[in-house]
């Protein structure tokens, strides 16, 4: 079956479907912060966005956590469930879907799709023996083990030994194909070394997997014998499929699949690399059905150089961080600090700096002292001038005019630090530049043409920089160009990608005279350092 509808105009993709068995998690949100900053900024392309996220409720790591609370297994996701949703809703995540897997048209998704794995004699019985993480959900290789058998992510659990009949999924068959596959598409495994990671997996041989499981019974009945249960990652991976469902659809492969698929990116964190860049494509492939365009594995949130997680009990509660320091705050921190794909640990007093410096001082100082000196030095109006006026090295517009092209790469490759970073240069130089230049002595030298120069240049600049770091800071961006006199909300979804499209707003030279700015506001306060006592 070959996608009918995929155009260029259209651009899909997904979080992980997160594990129910606690709150949600810095570690969650973090994925899914990049995630809605793709999705923003692909809207300012002119795209048409489908942004899927959702929750992974099945297996006996959700079925253990409802029992431990004495509740019934979908009761206790039912519970769990709303705190990813507020908490995507107090991150400002705008997605389109929320796929859960309990739902019941997933079941009806994920039997299509089993017969036609089936059917591609694909699947077959036999005996599973070896040592099974839990938490991971995954059997791991003796070799892997930590002392005392402990599991080498979740380093606080024992795994488990199994020695039970299991169907099996014929992974070895496509081993060949999958290596021929990355080869033909370098770019479908990013980072550059996670693609070597998976390669040197599926070189050193694929062994079979097994996909049911006899002594669980919260998920699905494996659809050709009932004693058995679909393993969770079998079915896991399919919710990605059936969130493509309009809600009117019949749930059948064929509707899933007619607009948006295949995904143009999995999002994912790197401990769950192999399930998505060798067996969800072996799986898509014996099922006959077009393969994603990237499979992006980013690094660990760490505390102290561990993996911050639920089952570690070692996070940080991400609606606290929003309490304290506001929405625009943690995503501007996690992407431009962390360099997206590599582990990053988490410091509070690194925190603060960071937004101090960047969003208070620079920014924010920027954006308030020009449109003080435009009142003080132009009556209040944007001036009269446009970008030809400015003379072609006028340090703000060298850098300016190379901006959005710059921008627009680092975001197409996920670059989100190097957006930030490329995009928070313009605005240190802008700072520059006022001091050199001093405006205040141009004016009372009675140079006004100057004057005006000066600060176009740089009214200019701090637009652009709140334009391109809009997908990271919304909120913020929104103010500063309202600031600016731009009726544009970037949380506006469509108003925005109509009002401000990138290859218009992308550009130095936009600002006009005929503006109108707004009143002079502060976009982020500072932010005091606790006191150790
Ligand atoms: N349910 C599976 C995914 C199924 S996708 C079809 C799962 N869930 S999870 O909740 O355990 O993890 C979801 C994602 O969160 C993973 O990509 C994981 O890497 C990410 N993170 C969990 N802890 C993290 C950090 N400390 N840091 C960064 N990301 C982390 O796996």
């Amino acid at each position: 079956m070959n996608r009918v509808n995929k155009t260029e105009e259209t651009f899909a993709l997904t979080t992980p479907l997160y594990y129910v068995n606690d709150l949600p998690h810095i570690g969650s949100a973090y994925t899914t912060m990049a995630a809605d900053t793709i999705a923003r900024f692909q809207r300012l392309l002119g795209r048409s966005v489908l942004l899927v996220t959702g929750t992974d409720e099945h297996g006996q790591k959700i079925e253990r956590s409802a029992e431990a609370k004495g509740l019934k297994p979908q009761e206790f996701c039912d519970e769990i469930v709303p705190n990813f949703i507020s908490l995507w809703k107090l991150l400002n995540i705008q997605y389109d879907r929320f796929s859960r897997t309990s739902a019941p048209r997933h079941e009806a998704i994920v039997k299509e799709f089993f017969m036609r794995v089936w059917e591609a004699g694909d699947i077959y019985l036999g005996q599973q023996k070896g040592w099974y993480c839990v938490s991971c959900e995954e059997f791991k290789e003796e070799r892997e083990l930590l002392p005392g058998n402990h599991c080498p992510i979740h380093t606080n659990k024992q795994v488990e030994y199994r020695d039970e009949e299991n169907y099996f999924f014929r992974l070895s068959k496509y081993q060949d194909k999958l290596l021929a596959l990355y080869e033909e598409q370098p770019e479908l495994i990013q980072p550059a070394s996670r693609r070597n990671e998976v390669l040197n997996f599926v070189s050193q041989g694929l062994q079979d997997f097994s996909i049911s499981r006899v002594n669980l019974d919260w998920g699905f009945p494996v659809p050709i014998d009932d004693k058995h249960t679909l393993y969770v990652w079998f079915d896991a991976l399919l919710g990605y499929v059936t969130a493509l469902l309009e809600p009117d659809d019949e749930p059948t492969l064929e509707a899933a699949l007619k607009k948006w698929f295949p995904f143009d990116i999995h999002l994912i964190g790197k401990d769950i690399l192999r399930f998505h860049a060798v067996y969800w494509l072996a799986m898509l492939m014996s099922a006959g059905l077009p393969l994603p365009r990237k499979v992006f594995g980013h690094g660990f949130l760490t505390k102290n150089g561990q993996k911050m997680g639920k089952t570690l009990g070692n996070t940080i509660d991400p609606v606290a961080l929003v309490d304290s320091y506001g929405t625009d705050a943690i995503r501007y921190y996690f992407l431009k600090e962390i360099e997206f794909g590599k582990d990053g640990d988490f410091n509070e007093v690194r925190f603060i700096n960071v937004l101090n410096a960047d969003l208070a001082n620079d920014l924010g100082n920027l954006l308030n002292r020009s449109l003080n000196m435009v009142k003080k030095y132009c009556g209040g109006n944007i001036p009269l001038v446009i970008s030809e006026d400015i003379t072609a090295n006028n340090p703000l517009k060298v850098i300016g005019l190379n901006l959005g092209e710059q921008v627009k790469n680092a975001y197409e490759t996920l670059a989100f630090s190097q957006a930030c970073g490329a995009t928070l240069s313009l605005v240190q130089a802008s700072n520059k530049f006022i001091d050199d230049q001093a405006p205040w002595a141009l004016y009372k030298s009675g140079q006004q043409a100057e004057v005006e120069r000066v600060l176009y240049a740089v009214l200019e600049s701090v637009r652009l920089a709140a334009y391109l770091l809009s997908p990271v800071i919304p909120n913020i961006s929104s103010s500063a160009y309202q600031q600016l006199g731009f009726d544009i909300d970037f949380n506006n979804q469509i108003a925005s990608t109509i009002a401000a499209p990138y290859d218009v707003h992308a550009q130095w030279g936009l600002l006009s005279s005929e503006q109108k700015l707004g009143t002079p506001q502060p976009i982020f306060k500072r932010i005091e350092l606790p006191k150790n006592d």
